[in-house]
C-alpha cells in the first residue's frame, strides 16, 4: 500500500517505476490481463473544478477493474466542516483507496495518515504529482530520455505544477529555467528543499534560448480568483508565442497541463500549432494514473 502525495516525497525508484509502467499499460489499453483494482471502490473527493483529473481517474480505476465513487466535497459533511480526519477515518473502513483534489497539502496528508488506504494528490495547492508525471512521461515518449535536457516554465513560476516540476528536475536530472515575474517567482524555500539544476529568471528570452520544452500553466489557479487582475498586469508577456518558440530548439515540445487560456499564457497560434502534443498529453492522463494506481495497490 502506498500513497502518491507529492512528487517531493516520492522516491526516485517508485517514480521510474511508475513511468516505466505507464507505455506498457498505454498498450494494452482494453485488453489489461491484470485487474488491480478488482473488488475494489475507490473514492473521488475534490474540491476544486476538474476535467482531465476527474474523467481519467474514473476511467481508469473501472479498467483496472475497480469501482468508483465521485464526491463533491460540498456534498458530503466535509463541506459543512467536519474534519478531514474524521471523513478519513469513516472512508478507510469502508473504501479501499482516495483520490483527492483541495486546496491544503496537509488534507491529503492528513487523509492518508488516518484513513490507512492509497492515498492520491489530484492537485493541491502545492502540487500536481498525477500531471508531472505524465508530462514527464509524455516527454520521453516523443524525445526520449528527459535527463539532461532543458524544460522552460514560462508563466507563474509559484503555482503547484511549478513546484512539482522543480521537485522532478532534482530528481531525474534535468535543468528546470523559470521565467517568470519577480512576484510570481518561487519560494526560495522550495528551491533549497528541492537542490538540482535550478534558473529563475524574468528574462523569458534568456529561460527559452536552446529549451527542449517550453511549458506553461494559467496565469490564475484555481482560488485565486480574487488575485485576478493583478497577476494578469504583473504576467502580461510571460506567455508561449512565436517569439519564445523561435529561441527554443528547433523541435522543441510546447506542452500546456490545460486548461489554456489564449491571450494569456500561451497565445492561440502556438496552442494550436502545437495542439497534438497537447492532447496526447492530456490522454496521457489516463495511462499514466493507471500505473500510479497499479504502484499504489502493490
Ligand atoms: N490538468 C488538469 O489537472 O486538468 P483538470 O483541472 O481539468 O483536471
Ligand atoms: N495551476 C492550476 C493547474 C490546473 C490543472 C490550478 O491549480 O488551477
Amino acid at each position: 500500500m502506498k500513497h502518491l502525495l507529492s512528487i517531493e516525497s516520492l522516491a526516485k525508484a517508485d517514480m521510474d517505476q511508475i513511468l516505466a509502467a505507464s507505455g506498457p499499460i498505454k498498450k494494452e489499453r482494453g485488453h489489461h490481463k491484470k485487474q488491480p483494482l478488482g473488488g475494489q471502490t475507490w473514492a473521488m473527493i475534490f474540491t476544486k473544478s476538474s476535467t482531465r483529473t476527474r474523467v481519467s481517474f474514473e476511467v481508469g480505476v473501472r479498467e483496472l477493474g475497480g469501482q468508483v465513487m465521485f464526491l463533491n466535497a460540498n456534498d458530503i459533511q466535509l463541506g459543512r466542516g467536519e474534519p478531514i480526519k474524521d471523513t478519513a477515518r469513516v472512508l478507510g473502513r469502508m473504501v479501499h483507496g482516495a483520490i483527492i483534489r483541495t486546496f491544503a497539502q496537509k488534507d491529503v496528508e492528513d487523509f492518508a495518515h488516518y484513513s490507512r488506504i492509497p492515498t492520491i494528490n489530484a492537485l493541491t495547492d502545492d502540487e500536481h504529482p498525477c500531471q508531472i508525471l505524465t508530462d514527464i512521461f509524455t516527454f520521453q515518449e516523443k524525445r526520449g530520455p528527459i535527463q539532461g535536457k532543458v524544460v522552460t516554465w514560462i508563466g507563474d513560476g509559484s503555482n503547484n505544477m511549478a513546484y512539482s516540476w522543480i521537485f522532478a528536475a532534482a530528481k531525474l536530472g534535468f535543468e528546470f529555467r523559470i521565467a517568470a515575474p519577480r512576484e510570481y517567482q518561487p519560494a526560495p524555500e522550495i528551491l533549497s528543499r528541492a537542490g538540482g539544476k535550478i534558473v529563475v529568471t524574468d528574462d523569458v528570452k534568456a529561460a527559452a534560448h536552446g529549451a527542449d520544452m517550453l511549458y506553461t500553466d494559467v496565469w490564475i489557479s484555481m482560488g485565486q480568483e480574487a488575485q485576478a487582475a493583478e497577476r494578469i498586469k504583473k504576467m502580461a508577456g510571460y506567455q508561449i508565442n512565436a517569439a519564445s518558440v523561435k529561441l527554443a530548439k528547433p523541435d522543441a515540445l510546447v506542452m500546456h497541463c490545460l486548461p489554456a487560456y489564449r491571450g494569456k499564457e500561451i497565445d492561440e497560434a502556438t496552442f494550436e500549432a502545437h495542439a497534438q502534443t497537447i492532447f496526447d498529453q492530456a490522454e496521457n492522463r489516463l495511462h499514466v494514473q493507471k500505473a500510479i494506481l497499479d504502484w499504489a495497490v502493490s
